[in-house]
């Protein structure tokens, strides 16, 4: 059955290319990740300064981070969905292509735990969150060390992991795109 009698027509992916639902998750989740390294590096290499401050109400990293828990499970329901149905683009069977999968799978994984463990982390704490005057994340009844440590310890830790395998596999999309000159940044813009 083609796609377009699916009715899902080109929001849906193509074994040649990710599907326009795929590609503006893709990107809209690499610019606030963007947008939560930006400020979390300003805060540490130039510390508290008004723009610092500026970037901070702009964008809270709550909020933010929160937006990324959300677009990922959307992503990753979709992902499951297009997969079931066979229309992912699928990686070549040399190492490189297990590389990528590995990558994606990773990438997929960390950039939806980080948040996890920062929601679990602010409900165990007995905190929750509160930005703007509105409590996005309640509290429990009592502090939950015994949640709290780990998702504390995890949070940053997988974070830091994520920008350098986000900053890799940028580079090698870039590697594709520039060197190789193949089609594999089409598949996602
Ligand atoms: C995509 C989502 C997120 C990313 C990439 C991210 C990234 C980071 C990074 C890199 C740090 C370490 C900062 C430093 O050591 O200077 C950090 C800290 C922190 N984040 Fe997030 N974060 C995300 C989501 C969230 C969410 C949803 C919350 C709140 C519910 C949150 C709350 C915090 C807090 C309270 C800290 C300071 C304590 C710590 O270092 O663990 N983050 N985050
Ligand atoms: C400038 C930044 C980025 C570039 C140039 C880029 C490029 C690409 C390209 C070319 C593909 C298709 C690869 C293929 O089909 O073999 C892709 C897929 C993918 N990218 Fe990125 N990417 C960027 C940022 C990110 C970030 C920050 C993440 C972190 C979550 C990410 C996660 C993924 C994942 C998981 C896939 C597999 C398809 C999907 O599940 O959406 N990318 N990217």
């Amino acid at each position: 059955m083609s796609t377009s009698r699916r009715g899902q027509g080109r929001w849906a992916d193509r074994p040649a290319r990710y599907g326009t639902v795929t590609r503006w998750l893709h990107w809209a989740v690499a610019v606030l990740l963007l947008m939560q390294f930006t400020t979390v590096l300003s805060w540490r290499w130039v510390g508290d300064t008004p723009a610092t401050r500026a970037l901070s109400s702009v964008a809270p990293h709550g909020l933010v981070g929160l937006t990324v828990f959300g677009l990922m499970l959307a992503r990753l329901a979709w992902g499951w969905r297009m997969r079931a149905l066979g229309m992912r683009p699928t990686q070549p069977g040399t190492w490189t292509g297990h590389l990528a999968r590995a990558g994606h799978i990773t990438l997929n994984m960390l950039t939806l735990l980080i948040p996890g463990t920062a929601i679990l982390r602010a409900w165990a704490s007995g905190h929750g969150m509160a930005v703007w005057g509105v409590r996005w994340i309640p509290s429990a009844e009592r502090e939950m060390l015994f949640l709290e440590a780990p998702a504390d310890l995890l949070h940053s830790t997988m974070a830091w992991g994520l920008l350098f395998l986000a900053l890799g596999h940028a580079g090698a999309a870039l590697y594709h795109h520039a060197v190789l000159r193949d089609r594999t940044l089409d598949r996602i813009r």
